[in-house]
């Protein structure tokens, strides 16, 4: 594949040298288009002879063979990293006074975008509204790490490890089929993400540790396919919520009774409903009005009772052509593995698909990456139509793709 790899002027330029290797490893051939300020950090040689392609950063240079707008023209997949805070705002502005941001403008190929930046740039409105306008385009964001940056200082702004940029990349090149960009353009998707929390009294509750960042990474996905998405966030962190594309309608809730009241409310109009929060199967059976008080000597006992299983109620209640996928933590014991115990489980919820990771040494919260099996009922019991692992974002891209593969077509929904 013909790819470009952008390179902006940041300290992580260097890690760009290992993305045109594996890149070129895997057999594609790499045109370097640094900024001018990426050469302050690794030289024009450097690229040149990794890339084994001439290397300007210059809309000037080479002028015979129209550079500005040819190299775009010719890509097969674009990639920037790092991309700056700086070259970030010049995409979303749709500037083109440099060959990367014209080479960006001119591309009909898949764009992905690895961000690095110190954490306040990251944070910063005008970062966070440029990295929404972006995926609301479909440009392919990665998240940045979350580490030791350029002084002594740490937190998210890291550029991920190389080769999670280029898995990611080629993800979404590979995604970017016509039909599968149709399968999900103007549908309605309703995702459910986060935890459930059961108050026990107006300051303590009985939650879990799912973060929502799964929930979070099909919505963007989602909306990248050209999907509108309802997110129904259960105690989600709101830093998360506000790098999600413009378009997206969040509805935040606390308890598993408000989460099933949302997702109610959102089905008639979807096209499609995944259910990837993690929802608590019980809740006490009275909420004290005031604060507990500790008694001296005496532990505590707690009546729960059993929550609604929301997932089965919406299958129960679905239209015809509504796909409804639920997700799955699962461990393995002595009688059954994980994957029996998923399988038995996408039957007895009467679900189209089962997304389910393993989740016996606590891999899956809070975590960024994750290995995912996607089970559909066949007719002669279970199938499973994939294993994807990697990041959030591109096991979310895989699982969507999925989804929309199995979607009626426009034509034949009623
Ligand atoms: O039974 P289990 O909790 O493993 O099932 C997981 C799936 O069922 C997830 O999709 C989750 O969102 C959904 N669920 C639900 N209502 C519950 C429990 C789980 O919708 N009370």
């Amino acid at each position: 594949m013909r790819t470009v790899l952008g390179v902006a002027g940041g300290i992580a330029a260097y890690k760009a040298c290992h993305v045109i290797r594996r890149l070129r490893d895997l057999g594609h051939s790499v045109k370097v288009v640094p900024t001018e300020a990426a050469l302050n950090f690794v030289g024009a040689a450097t690229f040149e002879a990794l890339s084994g392609q001439t290397v300007t950063s210059d809309v000037f240079a080479e002028v015979d063979t129209v550079n500005h707008v040819r190299i775009g023209q010719e890509a097969e997949l674009v990639i920037i990293a790092p991309a700056t805070a700086n070259t970030i705002a010049k995409i979303a502005a749709g500037l083109a006074d440099d060959l990367l941001s014209a080479t960006v403008l001119t591309t009909t190929a898949e764009v992905v975008v690895a961000p690095a930046m110190h954490t306040e740039m990251w944070l910063n409105q005008a970062t966070v509204a440029n990295i929404a306008t972006l995926r609301a385009r479909g440009i392919h964001v990665l998240d940045p790490a979350v580490g030791r940056l350029t002084g002594p200082d740490s937190g998210p702004g890291r550029l991920p490890e190389p080769e999670e940029i280029v898995d990611f990349a080629l993800a979404a090149a590979d995604r970017s089929g016509p039909a599968d960009q149709s399968a999900l353009a103007g549908r309605s998707v309703v995702i459910s993400a986060g935890g459930t929390r059961e108050a026990l009294d107006p300051v303590r509750f009985l939650g879990n540790r799912s973060s929502g960042k799964q929930g979070i990474a099909l919505a963007n996905a989602a909306a990248a396919a050209g999907a509108h998405v309802q997110l129904v966030a259960a105690n989600v962190d709101s830093g998360l919520l506000t790098g999600l594309p413009a378009g997206v309608e969040v509805t935040q809730v606390e308890s598993t009774e408000q989460l099933q009241e949302a997702m109610r409310a959102a089905q008639p109009g979807a096209d499609v409903i995944i259910m990837a929060a993690a929802v608590a199967d019980y809740r006490p059976a009275d909420r004290a009005g005031a604060k507990m008080k500790k008694s001296a000597d005496e532990g505590l006992q707690i009546t729960l009772v059993q929550n609604p299983d929301i997932l089965v109620g919406l299958v129960q209640s679905r239209t015809d052509s509504q796909i409804i996928v639920g997700f799955a933590a699962e461990t393995g014991d002595e009688t059954h593995t994980a994957d029996e115990y998923a399988r038995e489980k996408l039957v007895r919820k009467g679900v189209d698909l089962l997304v389910f990771n393993d989740v016996s040494d606590n891999r899956a919260f809070g975590h960024d990456d994750t290995t995912v099996h996607v089970l559909a009922p066949s007719e002669t019991g279970v199938d499973e139509l994939g294993e994807f692992s990697g990041s959030k974002d591109s096991v979310s891209e895989k699982v969507v793709r999925v989804i929309g593969a199995r979607l009626p077509s426009v034509e034949s929904t009623p």
